[in-house]
């Protein structure tokens, strides 16, 4: 068990900066992802951290112990933390029992003991009955299972894991998200996990990091993510969410604003940071599909719109429908059971809470 933490992390390659300053940290036991599009940095820095990448400038610490700080840095072999890649990296020509016990072999351990930890790793993984099968004679699943043994198996301090899920398919991906995160719970591992999925994030980590051209640009729970983006990319990238540009007109009812969007549709909504609250002039919009309801016409509770609908689309559970509330377009997710139809004019009720205005820089 250790926590990490990485203060002012650099990387360069050249003339590119991967990783510009980022700085944080995972508690003892915490599951954190650091979450964010392609080329953001992620790899980079969960590579930084494994010594497999030499840091340009800040410092990585592990339970207080510096592992890379001002160039020098410590060999990923002596830092007692394991990675579980997207590849899986199992060795085709080895049994399922020498690719688990590889590390422990490594480190000289006598066989009995060996041999007790690799099938306790092998059977919380659920690959009992599979020692003797070669790196070849696996699914895809079950090679990822063997990775994730061999993570566990030395015990190490950290679990890093680099898009471990996604060359699985789509089913088997929501099943092992959910039997991995119950395998971190029950170890109690510390882990840092690297996903571009914001569904995969929301539903892992106990915190989200974000990132975006190499720097964290916020940080906190799924539910901080969701509910309070700091900036228009945070809104856009966890969630379905419509953006509109609007301007503060006032107050309403102490903690919340009155925003005018563009073609003078005029809604309450809180500030993502309660510190913004006295802003006024420009500010943007973020209301989630799934926060538009359906209420009875003629109510004239707050922020209750009529609107024409666009177009409806089913997805199952819900239908995705194009509004039109004035001269504002959005998305609304309704119940799938009496949906409306094109053409029809519903009122919908969004609630000032979920109306969450982002005042960007
Ligand atoms: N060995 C390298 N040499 C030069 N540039 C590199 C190298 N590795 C990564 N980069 C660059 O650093 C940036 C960050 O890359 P990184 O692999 O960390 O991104 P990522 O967030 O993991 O993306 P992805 O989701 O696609 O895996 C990118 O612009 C990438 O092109
Ligand atoms: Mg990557």
């Amino acid at each position: 068990m250790a926590q990490l933490s990485v203060e002012d992390l650099v990387v360069t390659y050249g003339s590119v900066t991967a990783v510009k300053d980022v700085s944080f940290v995972v508690e003892d036991g915490e599951f954190v992802s650091l979450l964010g599009p392609s080329g953001c940095g992620k790899t980079t820095t969960l590579r930084c951290i494994a010594g497999l990448e030499a840091s340009s400038g800040g410092t990585i610490r592990i339970d207080g112990e510096i592992v890379a700080a001002d160039g020098r840095d410590v060999p990923p072999e002596k830092r007692d933390i394991n990675m579980v890649f997207q590849s899986y990296a199992v060795w085709p020509h080895m049994t399922v029992y020498e690719n688990v016990a590889y590390g422990l072999k490594t480190r000289h351990e006598p066989a009995a003991v060996i041999e007790a930890k690799v099938s306790e790793a092998l059977r919380t993984v659920g690959l009992t009955g599979y020692s003797d099968r070669y790196g070849t004679e696996l699914s895809g699943g079950q090679q990822q299972r063997v990775a994730l043994a061999r993570a566990i198996v030395t015990s190490p301090r950290l679990l890093l894991f680099d898009e471990p899920l996604s060359n699985l398919d789509a089913g088997l991906r929501d099943r092992m998200r959910f039997e991995l995160v119950e395998l971190q719970r029950r170890l109690g591992k510390t882990s840092l996990y690297v996903t571009h999925d914001q569904s995969e994030a929301m539903l892992m980590s106990d915190r989200i990091i974000l990132m975006k051209d190499g720097k964290m640009v916020q940080s906190g729970t799924p539910r901080d993510l969701y509910d309070r983006p700091a900036s228009r990319f945070a809104a856009e990238f966890i969630g379905n969410a419509n953006i509109l540009e609007g301007t503060v007109a006032g107050t309403a009812g102490g903690k919340h604003a009155l925003v005018t969007l563009t073609d003078g549709v005029t809604i309450e909504g809180r500030f993502s940071w309660p510190a913004q609250s006295t802003v006024f002039g420009l500010v943007l919009v973020c209301i989630r599909a799934e926060s538009i309801i359906l209420v009875t016409s003629g109510s004239k509770a707050v922020n209750c719109f009529e609107a024409h609908v666009k177009s409806v689309n089913f997805l199952g559970a819900v239908v995705n429908c194009l509004l039109q509330i004035g001269g504002v377009a959005l998305r609304a997710d309704l119940p799938a059971r009496n949906p409306p139809h094109v053409g029809q004019t519903i009122m919908v009720r969004i609630d000032p809470e979920a109306v969450t205005l982002i005042s960007e820089h």
